[in-house]
């Protein structure tokens, strides 16, 4: 399988990468400072080939159709969009209005961005998947605690991105979920994090080998259960 996976230098996206590479599959490793990612590009070196680095800002149209240029027009199965920020945890008072936007073209429109240059390669492939990598901050239902006004916009319109994919993309046999990794300890997560990043990978690795067409629209914990939206 051929497995495309943004925001790939660190965090949840490297092990992604590490993940599916020690299992044998081809992977695009989509970082947005290639030379700045020192640990993609060791593992990338001790994959024999498996794991090809290439440029890609999700937030910038022409970095994402260079992307697409560069992975060319071969078939790709599953595309992981992953990349993301938190940028602002701000509640009510100190949202600053001019970053929240720049999280959202990260979090929210980076994903179709992304997904709509790699279509054709999709269609070409025989996996058929999208999974976006969503968050519980996402949830209308689950928002008891307030805050975090930028961040939750953003990923509650990701999951809307996810679901509306979904309906578009069923008639090529392209299945799209948004996945909740949980909590996790990485650079955004922070060390009081309960979930290993191994293991939230590992849930969501297994997930998406999972999916069947029924799936497209869900909001897929890492464990499997549903999310609430
Ligand atoms: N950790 C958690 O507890 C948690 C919980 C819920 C959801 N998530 C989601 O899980 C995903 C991965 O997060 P993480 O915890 O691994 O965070 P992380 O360690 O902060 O890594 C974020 C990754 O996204 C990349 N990125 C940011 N902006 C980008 C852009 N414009 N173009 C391309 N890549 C970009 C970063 O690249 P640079 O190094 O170049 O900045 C980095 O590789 C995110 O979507 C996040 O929202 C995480």
């Amino acid at each position: 399988m051929k497995i495309v996976v943004t925001g790939s230098n660190r965090g949840l996206g490297l092990e992604f990468v590490r993940q599916y590479a020690a299992r044998g599959d081809e992977v695009v490793a989509a970082c947005r400072m290639p030379d700045e990612a020192a640990a993609l590009r060791d593992l990338a070196g001790s994959t024999a080939g498996r794991v090809t680095v290439l440029r890609c800002d999700v937030a910038d149209d022409a970095s994402v159709a260079a992307f697409a240029a560069a992975v060319g027009a071969g078939a790709v199965d599953v595309v992981i969009n992953n990349a993301g920020v938190a940028g602002s945890w701000a509640g009510l008072a100190d949202v600053d209005m001019e970053l929240a936007l720049r999280i959202y073209s990260v979090n929210a429109l980076g994903p179709l961005r992304v997904t709509r240059a790699l279509l054709g390669n999709l269609r070409k492939g025989s996996g058929k998947r999208v999974a976006s990598v969503s968050s519980g901050l996402a949830s209308i239902a689950d928002n008891t605690s307030g805050g975090a006004y930028a961040y939750r916009l953003s990923k509650a319109a990701l999951n809307m991105a996810a679901k509306t994919l979904a309906a578009d993309l069923a008639s090529d046999g392209i299945v799209s979920v948004a996945l909740n990794p949980g909590w996790v300890k990485t650079d955004m997560g922070g060390a009081n994090a309960p979930t290993a990043i191994v293991d939230s990978v590992r849930g969501m690795v297994g997930r998406i080998d999972a999916l069947t067409l029924a799936d497209g629209g869900r909001f897929v914990h890492w464990s499997g259960a549903d999310s609430a939206w």
